[in-house]
């Protein structure tokens, strides 16, 4: 941080195509659905609301995924699928049972089941990431579900979905193991060895159905976590030749109001990466073995949870109001720098999964009855999923740093480029952590054909906790950053306090 008076020095570094992180796989602009709160009651599903389809979809809100760009949801759950009895959410609407959700206290209708759940990833678009409960059940209730989704027919699973009006089989391809299987929160929760031979047991009978399927194991629930780390080590020794993807989860927020090394809390995700990929490639050496793991980061998000364990637990409530955290200016900063650190991993993070979608620590928020908006981490979300597809290239940083009680000095500046393989654009993604002060900036842009520049939009407020709201959804939107220039190979741009920018550059054939 500079003195009063002074500016503060620029930050730079320089792009080479020639020196490529790797592409970027669709799949890192994921979200999740699960059963907790209103992500899917008055969420993604309302029949009444004057802006539902036929089948109580909210066509408001499927409008507003579309835009955010998600490429898969994984479902359903999250800690509610270790209770999960998959049979209860098909067939006939009024013969589901109506249950209680240990996980989240509250009462489940079925209503919204796996076929309600195949439409809307139908009708959006997107990927389904199916989950499957490793808790309270085990390798037979697994591979009768992977036989009722994606079985074409003549067995009594594949029949029966097709009896509930799905003919074509669902084609799931990704499966996830279970869920924090090491918290000892979780339903059903497991030691490492436990969960190991589960796992392993549950992907080898799904692969007699289909080899082909991608199987992600659960990884640990934090870095924090007292087993992480050997929990990795120990479960993928059991089960490496079985699975693809190892799960990582995380989830940040402001302790204390130590914002300054909230800021930084990239660094100890990216630091929770290289730590998962140092244990995934470790097993592979001492297996011998050929293929590596890649990781599924699917949870990762802001999330107040000091605040969401103060409030009252819900009295078994159907769709109660939980974790419906209100993003600040700050908080869509950190997101961006999350995006960032995802990014420049994306050698080996290969999926991702925004926690959650609707309502629940979310980008989209809907009032029942009410309308749907965007939260200010919208909009980091659905530029990197618009832009930041093709080839990742290396960033090293040269950066002002600034002092942190949890992460000592930190750069300023955290930044990404990606190239687009077809036309060659390039688009950066940079965050300045800076609560004072402007960061200028400079990029080198010797090692690449870059033509023009088209536009740098910067998401920042004069008041860092600015937020979106019902009553004015449209506060906090990005704008045009003035002053950025691409000069003789040079890109100098200034970044605002506390902000996160997107500057797109053409490909010179463009
Ligand atoms: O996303 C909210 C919860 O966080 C999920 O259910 C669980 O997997 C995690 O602890």
């Amino acid at each position: 941080m500079s003195e009063p008076g002074t500016t503060t020095p620029a930050a730079r570094f320089t792009l080479d195509s020639a020196f490529a992180v790797g592409s970027v796989n669709p799949r890192l602009y994921g979200s999740f659905v699960e059963h907790m709160g209103r992500c899917v009651y008055t969420g993604i599903y309302e029949p009444g609301h004057p802006a539902a389809d036929a089948d109580g979809l909210r066509q408001d809100v499927m409008e507003l995924i579309r835009e955010l760009g998600v490429s898969t949801v994984r479902y359903p759950g999250g800690n509610f699928v270790s209770g999960y009895r998959w049979e209860d959410s098909v067939g006939p609407r009024e013969k589901r049972p109506t249950r209680l959700d240990l996980a989240w206290r509250s009462t489940e209708t079925n209503e919204f089941g796996l076929g309600e759940f195949m439409d809307f990833c139908a009708k959006t678009g997107i990927e389904p990431m199916m989950a499957v409960n490793l808790g309270t059940r085990g390798v037979a209730e697994a591979v009768q579900l992977l036989e009722y989704c994606n079985q074409p027919g003549g067995t009594e699973l594949s029949d029966r979905r097709i009896a509930h009006g799905a003919k074509e089989p669902y084609g799931i391809r990704m499966w996830c193991l279970g869920n924090e299987m090491d918290g000892p929160w979780q339903i059903g929760h497991k030691t490492a060895e436990e969960y190991g031979r589960l796992a392993a047991e549950t992907a080898r009978a799904m692969r007699m159905i289909d080899p082909d399927l991608e199987l992600v194991a659960c990884g640990s629930s934090g870095s924090g976590i007292s087993t992480f780390a050997a929990w990795e080590a120990t479960v993928l020794e059991a089960a490496y030749d079985q699975v693809d993807y190892v799960s990582l989860h995380a989830y940040y927020e402001e302790i204390d109001g130590d914002r300054d090394s909230f800021l930084a809390s990239a660094v100890d995700m990216e630091h929770f990466i290289e730590s998962v990929v140092a244990t995934c490639d470790h097993v592979r050496a001492r297996l011998k073995a050929k293929k590596r793991i890649n990781l599924s980061f699917d949870e990762w998000n802001v999330w107040y949870i000091r605040r969401s364990e103060a409030a009252a637990p819900p009295d078994w409530d159907k769709a109660p109001r939980l974790l419906e955290d209100n993003y600040s200016v700050t908080d869509a900063v950190v997101f961006g720098s999350m995006l960032i650190a995802l990014l420049r991993h994306a050698d080996r993070v290969t999926s991702a999964s925004l926690a959650q979608l609707v309502n629940v620590i979310a980008p989209i928020m809907t009032e029942p009855g009410g309308p749907a908006w965007r939260q200010t981490t919208f909009y980091p979300f659905a530029q990197a999923s618009a832009y930041g597809r093709g080839t990742v290239l290396r960033v090293e940083v040269d950066s002002p740093t600034y002092p942190t009680a949890r992460f000592g000095d930190v750069p300023l500046l955290h930044a990404t480029a990606v190239t687009d393989d077809e036309t060659g654009d390039i688009t950066v993604f940079a965050v300045n952590r800076s609560q004072t002060d402007a960061l200028p900036l400079e990029i080198d842009l010797r090692g690449v054909d870059a033509g023009v520049m088209v536009e740098h939009l910067v998401l920042a407020d004069s008041d860092p906790e600015a937020t979106n709201t019902a009553d004015r959804p449209d506060r906090v939107t990005p704008q045009a950053a003035t002053g950025t220039t691409l000069t003789d190979g040079v890109l100098h741009a200034e970044l605002e306090p506390l902000s996160w920018n997107m500057i797109r550059l053409t490909g010179r054939q463009n």
